[in-house]
């Protein structure tokens, strides 16, 4: 599989190209056909919506304390598809429960203590073998992941943790 080229894709539908290829050469690429895949400060909606049109059969969640997002969201998104309005923080998902947790910005107006928060509600609902994938350029938020055994499979201008 040759590395696919995102020139004049918007991020969603780069992402769609190149997670999907990165979690293949990392042997993983079975946790896209498997879903779930939360969207956490999905905003409004764009990754989830451009993830259905190749992934139709996967369950897939957004989450996000914004009311007027997720209406946006609900827009766009197929019907079936869980919004949640909430903080990520304390997120209303069961234990060991999702095989691939993204994030985009979400942490540009977060503290460490935010972080380790948040870090330890993605350790909790990913599922043994799950993926988190973090697209959060410029920030230093590891460490609380780092710290709960969160392993880094791939870090460059964003991170792959694996459970
Ligand atoms: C910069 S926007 C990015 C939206 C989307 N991920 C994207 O890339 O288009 C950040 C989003 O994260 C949400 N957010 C940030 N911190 C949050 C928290 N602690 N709990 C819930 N949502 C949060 C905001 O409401 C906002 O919709």
């Amino acid at each position: 599989m040759t590395s696919p080229l995102y020139s004049g894709a918007t991020y969603a539908e780069a992402m769609v190209a190149w997670l999907p290829y990165k979690l293949e050469q990392l042997g993983l690429a079975h946790l896209l056909n498997d879903g779930p895949f939360a969207d956490l400060g999905c905003g409004l909606g764009t990754v989830i919506a451009t993830f259905q049109q190749k992934y139709p059969h996967i369950r897939f969640i957004g989450i996000d304390r914004n009311r007027e997002c997720l209406d946006e969201a609900r827009k766009i998104v197929s019907p079936d598809t869980l919004l949640i309005q909430a903080s990520l923080r304390a997120i209303s998902l069961r234990d060991n429960s999702l095989a691939v947790v993204f994030s985009h910005k979400i942490y540009q107006l977060c503290n460490e203590e935010t972080y380790a928060e948040i870090a330890k509600e993605i350790h909790r609902t990913l599922r043994t073998g799950g993926v988190y994938f973090a697209s959060e350029p410029m920030i230093d938020y590891k460490r609380p992941f780092l710290e709960l055994g969160l392993v880094p499979m791939y870090e460059k201008e964003s991170i792959i943790f694996k459970k």
